[in-house]
């Protein structure tokens, strides 16, 4: 469920007209919904709870929405967040977001990053290799420091979805094998700058199907035994992150209970503190991306194109994964539905968000909203073609903020420097 929906003929996003908006702060704008940013934390975390897990840890992706207001509207209410890079520690913790409550995740994180991240105290640092196992120790060691250390496992199943997201499998880059992974926890806790406190494991993105999760999280289970059973302490078991959403009239995917009974059923008995680093459910459908058609390119040879003033710079998903985000008009106009491409004005074929589309008819001025593009939205977006990223907007009930403003010409041209050969 979401808080975009027609009143009176027009897209709202809660008690917001969407044209408002988008009058008031130009297009393309990003616009987030307080409320169901809101909604979607609180009924993960009380299917989490329902489902009798105890004091789960529910480290909100940062890479899903970076935006600091997003980051604190989530804080609020308890959750966490799980990072991947300085940059995304530094939001969290401007967000107000404890360090007790962030994960550093990753598999290339530099010397200077895992000594910010323990200068700022996160609470784990979830380890993808054996090179990395050992920075980490060097790195805290020298603070006079000892890390909490989570093993990130590969747990090796196929889980679907598409190519460029999915991680679970054995040939993707991340985590170590399920052997590897024992091996190391003893090493680590041998080492004198490292606790190692758990074990993480992550499948994929959009995943709608539990089936392959219940699969990994039960070989991850026989893994806190066998380590447990080698008298070594396991306090933490992070399963990555969070379901998938539905992008169109595709199948529901399940919903936060049958996730949370999957997992208290493949939990039965364990005792020990779960982590959870879902990005997507709870920021997707949180978010649209509103955009003004600049013209509509009737071509003889009978293709529509509807020209936008928003492009694959601003919202990268479709260009890069084919990925399908609806399109609503703010105000849909009477008549039978048109076949349109909709396109960027961007320069490069792949600036093109979807051929085909039956939409209601629309005209040149018109506004649209991709729907579901809270998530890897705005936090993909580059001012490829030097156009300027777009702006960030948060709703909550009738009121609005601009928590990111759109640049100037004059803030992008600023951050460059003059050759000293090239001035004279
Ligand atoms: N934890 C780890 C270690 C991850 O790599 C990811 C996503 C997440 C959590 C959050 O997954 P989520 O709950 O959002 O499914 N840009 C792509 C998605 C890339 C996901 C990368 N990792 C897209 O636009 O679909």
């Amino acid at each position: 469920m979401n808080h975009f929906e027609l009143r009176g003929g027009e897209l709202h996003c809660e008690d917001v007209p969407l044209a408002r908006i988008a009058a008031e702060v130009g297009t393309p704008v990003y616009v987030y919904s307080s409320a169901t940013l809101e909604r979607h934390y609180t009924v993960l975390r009380d299917a989490l709870l329902a489902a009798g897990l105890r004091d789960p840890l529910i480290a909100f992706a940062v890479k899903a929405n970076s935006n600091v207001a997003v980051l604190r509207t989530l804080g609020r209410l308890g959750a966490g967040a799980d990072v991947v890079s300085e940059g995304e520690i530094r939001r969290a913790l401007a967000a107000g977001i404890p360090a007790e409550r962030i994960v550093f995740s990753g598999v290339g994180k530099t010397e200077a990053e895992v000594a910010f991240a323990l200068e700022a105290g996160v609470a784990e640092i979830n380890v993808e290799s054996e090179p990395e196992l050992h920075l980490v120790n060097a790195v805290a060691q020298g603070m006079g420091k000892r890390a909490e250390v989570a093993i990130r496992v590969n747990p090796d199943v196929e889980a679907g979805g598409h190519a460029k997201i999915s991680t679970g499998k054995a040939e993707n880059k991340f985590g170590v094998s399920f052997a590897e992974a024992e091996r190391l926890y003893a090493n680590a806790s041998n080492m004198a700058g490292v606790r190692p406190v758990g074990v993480a494991c992550h499948i994929g993105s959009q995943i709608s199907d539990l089936a392959p999760m219940d699969a990994a999280f039960r070989k991850m289970r026989g893994l806190v035994e066998r380590l447990r059973a080698e008298g070594l302490s396991v306090e933490r078991l992070d399963l990555g992150g969070g379901l998938g959403v539905p992008y169109f009239n595709q199948p529901e995917p399940p919903s936060p209970e049958a996730y949370a009974q999957m997992i208290a059923r493949a939990m039965e008995g364990l005792d020990i503190q779960f982590a959870f680093e879902p990005g997507r459910m709870i920021a997707a459908n949180a978010g649209v991306l509103v955009a003004q058609v600049l013209h509509v390119n009737r071509r003889p040879e009978g293709r529509n194109f509807l020209v936008l003033d928003a492009a694959m710079n601003d919202l990268l998903r479709p260009a890069m994964y084919d990925a399908y985000h609806d399109i609503r008009p703010m105000k849909p106009r009477e008549g039978e539905p048109v076949v349109y491409d909709v396109v960027g004005p961007v320069c490069e074929t792949g600036d093109t968000f979807t051929r085909d589309r039956a939409l209601p008819p629309i005209e040149g001025g018109d506004l649209i909203a991709f729907m579901s593009a809270g998530a890897y939205g705005a936090a993909m977006a580059s001012e490829y073609n030097s156009r300027l990223l777009a702006p960030e907007v948060l709703v909550r009930g009738a009121e609005y903020a601009v928590v990111r403003p759109r640049p100037t010409y004059d803030d992008m041209l600023e951050r460059e420097r003059p050759a000293p050969w090239l001035t004279a």
